[in-house]
């Protein structure tokens, strides 16, 4: 079926980490087809400002959201305010993430903290305070997490980002099988390497040289090409799609 224009029109999307890179893309995808969207962020307002003024551009209503997704109180009362201020959510998106990177044996508890609680730790407090409100948005409730190629396959001196995004994979699978009978769904996008400035601070240009030789599309990615995924999985098309891992790696990871 083709994606239908406008199809989440009356639907409100929670993206976490949605002021810049992967996050904001898919919050203008998803204000594209009409959604309503809460553009999470940690500090940069100034982004998620930015970020909403492009949702409304492509035509969908935003509001910003500061909420850190490690503190489950936090999560707790954002996700509280987003049901008595638009009255639902329909679609979480779980992309806010972090990449503290460092060899295994000088990795430190805090480096390891810092990557499990924001990553893993963030999208359960966020599906766990969403899930009754996703509930009763029945059929269209949709759950999508942003996982990584380095989950699936590992990466040297990524330890704790790797353990992170395998996790993500495994709370993805379980939630799936809980919330299916209800009629909500939840997969996730695993990204392989996409041009945002998490890859600007952590993939130097030899790096990335060595990384497009195993690239069989031979380019890094936008963060558009991921957040097209996003929105596909979001709407009526993938409604019997769940439990599933899309892959966006230019064919790095098959
Ligand atoms: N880029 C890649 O190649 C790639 C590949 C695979 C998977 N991914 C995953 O895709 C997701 C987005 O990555 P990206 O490259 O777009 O990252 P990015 O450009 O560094 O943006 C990170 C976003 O997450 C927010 N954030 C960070 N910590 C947070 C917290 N504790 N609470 C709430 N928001 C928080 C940031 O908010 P502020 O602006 O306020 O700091 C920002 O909006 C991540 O989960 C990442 O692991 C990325």
């Amino acid at each position: 079926m083709a994606i239908l224009d406008k199809a989440l029109a009356g639907k409100v999307a929670l993206v976490t980490g949605a002021s810049r890179g992967i996050g904001r893309a898919i919050a203008v995808a998803l204000g594209g087809r009409g959604a309503k969207v809460v553009i999470n962020y940690a500090s940069r307002e100034d982004a998620a400002r930015e970020a909403a003024t492009a949702v409304e551009a492509a035509g969908g209503q935003a509001v910003i959201a500061q909420f850190d997704v490690a503190s489950s109180t936090a999560v707790a009362d954002a996700i509280k305010a987003i049901g008595k201020d638009h009255g639902s959510l329909d679609i979480l998106v779980n992309n806010a993430g972090v990449a503290v990177n460092g060899m295994l044996m000088r990795f430190t508890d805090d480096q390891w903290k810092k990557t499990l609680s924001t990553n893993l730790d963030g999208a359960f407090h966020c599906t766990r305070a969403a899930a009754t409100l996703l509930l009763r948005a029945k059929t269209a409730g949709r759950i999508i997490n942003i996982t990584s190629v380095v989950g699936e396959m590992g990466n040297g001196g990524q330890v704790a980002y790797a353990a992170s995004k395998a996790g993500v994979i495994g709370l993805t699978m379980a939630t799936a099988k809980e919330l299916a009978s209800r009629g909500v769904t939840c997969n996730a996008v695993s990204p392989g390497f996409i041009e945002t400035d998490m890859t600007a601070e952590h993939l130097p240009d030899a790096a990335r040289a060595k990384l497009l030789e195993n690239i069989p599309l031979a380019r890094i990615g936008g963060a558009v090409e991921v957040a097209d995924a996003v929105a596909f999985l979001a709407g009526p098309e993938a409604a019997y799609i769940t439990g599933q891992v899309i892959r966006v790696n230019g064919g790095l990871l098959m």
